[in-house]
C-alpha cells in the first residue's frame, strides 16, 4: 500500500486512510481503460475480416467489453481515487495502437485474443487475489462474472484462430505488455528488446477503402426496381398485390444487408479516442444490434430455401460512407437511413402478419424497437460527434449538407462493384418469386 509511507500520506492524512480503496480503485480504472481501448481498437477488426460470422462474434465481444467497463467505472467512482474523466493512458494506447497494424487481420486478431485479452483475465484474477472478499465485495462479484466473460470469448474466438502461427507482430505485442508488467503492474517486468520499434508512430492505421466479405459474391446494391437484377424490389415491398411470402424473404435479405452497418459503424470508435465513454458504450450496443439483426436473415433465410452463396453482398454504402468524415457516416445512419425506414418496415410488418410466422414478427418487432433506439442515440451522440471534429454548424444544416455531400461521393463512389455472378445464378428478384412458390 504503498500510498501510506510516502511523504503526501504523511502530509495529509486523509490519503492514508482511504489507501487500501485507493489502491484497488487503481487497479479499476486500469481495468476500466484497458477494457475502453480495447473496444476503440478491436472494432478496426470486423471489416477487415471476411467471415460473417467472425464479425458477429466480434460485436458480440466489444458489446460485452462495454459491459465490463461500465460496470468498472460505475463501481470505481463509488472508491476513493478512481480518478476523474475517462482517458486512457499513452503506455496503454500505445499496445493497441501498434496491435492493429497487422497486414493481415487475423495477425491482430491473435494479437488481441492470444495476448491481449488472456492479460486481461489475468489481471481480473489478480485482482481477485489482491483485494480483500468481505470488504470489496461488490467489487468481487463484478470481476468474477467478467472472468467467467473472458474464458467464454476466448473459447467462442478458438475456432477462427485455432493452431495459426506466431505471427512477429503477436511476439512483439507480447514485449510490449512484459515491458509494463503485465496490465496491472503485477508481473516481472522485462525491457523491451533492443530495436524494439513502434511502428504506429510512423504508420497511421486507415481503414480500407472497400469492406471485406471473404468469399461472398459481392456486388453494389440488393435494392433496385428490376427483378431480374436485386433480390430486393423496391415496388414490390410496397405493393398490395406482393405475395406475402414474397415480402418475407426481401425483408430478409434487406436485415441481412444490415451487414452494411456491421462494417461502417465501427470505423467511427477509432476515429474518435476522446470521445466520453458513454458516447463509445451507446455505439457499442448498436454494433450489436446490427450485428443481430443482420443475422436474423443471415440464419432464416436458408432455413427458406435460399442458398446463402447465391445472394450478393451489397458494398456501395461501406464504400461511400467512408470516404466521409465520422459525424458525416453517423449523421446518415442516424438521421438518413434509420430514421426514414419506419414508414415501408411498417407496411411490410403487417404483409409479413398475414403469414403468421410467429418468429418472423418477433425479429421485426424488435428489429423496430432497436431501430426506435438508434436513432434517439444519434440525436444525443451526433451533436457530440460534430463537436469532437469542430464542426460548428447546426445540426439540421449539417444534415442536409450531409445528405448532398453523401449523394455526391456515390456519383463518384457507388454503383462501381459490379455482379460477382450472372443473373442466372444469383438471387434476383425473380428468383424469389420462385423460392416463395409464387412463380
Ligand atoms: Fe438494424
Ligand atoms: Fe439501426
Amino acid at each position: 500500500m504503498g500510498a501510506s509511507t510516502t511523504s503526501e500520506g504523511k502530509r495529509n492524512p486523509g490519503n492514508r486512510r482511504l489507501a487500501a480503496v485507493q489502491e484497488m480503485a487503481g487497479f479499476q480504472r486500469i481495468l476500466f481503460e484497458v477494457e475502453r481501448e480495447f473496444i476503440r481498437t478491436a472494432t478496426t477488426l470486423i471489416y477487415r475480416v471476411g467471415d460473417v460470422e467472425l464479425k458477429y462474434l466480434l460485436c458480440q465481444h466489444v458489446w460485452e467489453s462495454a459491459g465490463h467497463a461500465r460496470f468498472l467505472r460505475e463501481r470505481g467512482r463509488e472508491m476513493s481515487g478512481f480518478g476523474k474523466g475517462d482517458a486512457v493512458r499513452d503506455s496503454f494506447r500505445g499496445i493497441f495502437e501498434e496491435a492493429i497494424l497487422g497486414e493481415d487481420p487475423l495477425d491482430s486478431l491473435s494479437c488481441f485474443y492470444r495476448v491481449l485479452k488472456p492479460a486481461i483475465l489475468l489481471a481480473y484474477r489478480q485482482y481477485l487475489e489482491l483485494t480483500h472478499h468481505l470488504a470489496d465485495w461488490p467489487s468481487r462479484r463484478l470481476v468474477e462474472e467478467f472472468i467467467l466473460d473472458e474464458e467464454r470469448h476466448a473459447a467462442e474466438i478458438e475456432p477462427y484462430l485455432g493452431d495459426r502461427e506466431v505471427s512477429s507482430l503477436e511476439v512483439r505485442i507480447e514485449a510490449a505488455l512484459a515491458a509494463l508488467g503485465g496490465w496491472l503492474g503485477k508481473d516481472e517486468i522485462a525491457a523491451l528488446p533492443d530495436g524494439f520499434e513502434w511502428n504506429h508512430h510512423t504508420e497511421k492505421f486507415q481503414p480500407p477503402t472497400i469492406c471485406n466479405r471473404g468469399d461472398f459474391p459481392i456486388c453494389s446494391s440488393v435494392f433496385s426496381h428490376d427483378p431480374e437484377e436485386t433480390p430486393i424490389v423496391r415496388q414490390w415491398l410496397e405493393d398490395p398485390e406482393t405475395d406475402a411470402r414474397v415480402i418475407r424473404l426481401m425483408v430478409y435479405v434487406w436485415l441481412m444487408m444490415e451487414l452494411d452497418a456491421v462494417d461502417y459503424l465501427p470505423t467511427v470508435f477509432y476515429d474518435t479516442p476522446d470521445a466520453p465513454f458513454d458516447l463509445h458504450f451507446d455505439l457499442a450496443r448498436h454494433l450489436w444490434d446490427e450485428s443481430r439483426h443482420s443475422a436474423f436473415g443471415f440464419r432464416q433465410l436458408p432455413k427458406l430455401g435460399v442458398d446463402l452463396t447465391t445472394l450478393e453482398h451489397s458494398l456501395d454504402l461501406y464504400n461511400i460512407l467512408v470516404q466521409m468524415t465520422p459525424p458525416e457516416r453517423y449523421a446518415m445512419m442516424t438521421m438518413e437511413f434509420e430514421a426514414n425506414s419506419f414508414p415501408v418496415k411498417a407496411l411490410v410488418m403487417d404483409r409479413v402478419r398475414e403469414l403468421n410466422d410467429f418468429e418472423a414478427d418477433t425479429l421485426l418487432a424488435f428489429d423496430r424497437n432497436d431501430e426506435q433506439n438508434h436513432v434517439r442515440y444519434g440525436h444525443q451522440w451526433l451533436p457530440e460527434i460534430m463537436k469532437l471534429f469542430g464542426e460548428e454548424r447546426p445540426v439540421e444544416e449539417f444534415v442536409e449538407a450531409t445528405k448532398k455531400r453523401f449523394e455526391e461521393l456515390a456519383e463518384e463512389f457507388g454503383g462501381r462493384v459490379p455482379h460477382s455472378l450472372p443473373a442466372e445464378t444469383r438471387l434476383t428478384g425473380k428468383k424469389i418469386l420462385e423460392i416463395a412458390g409464387v412463380a
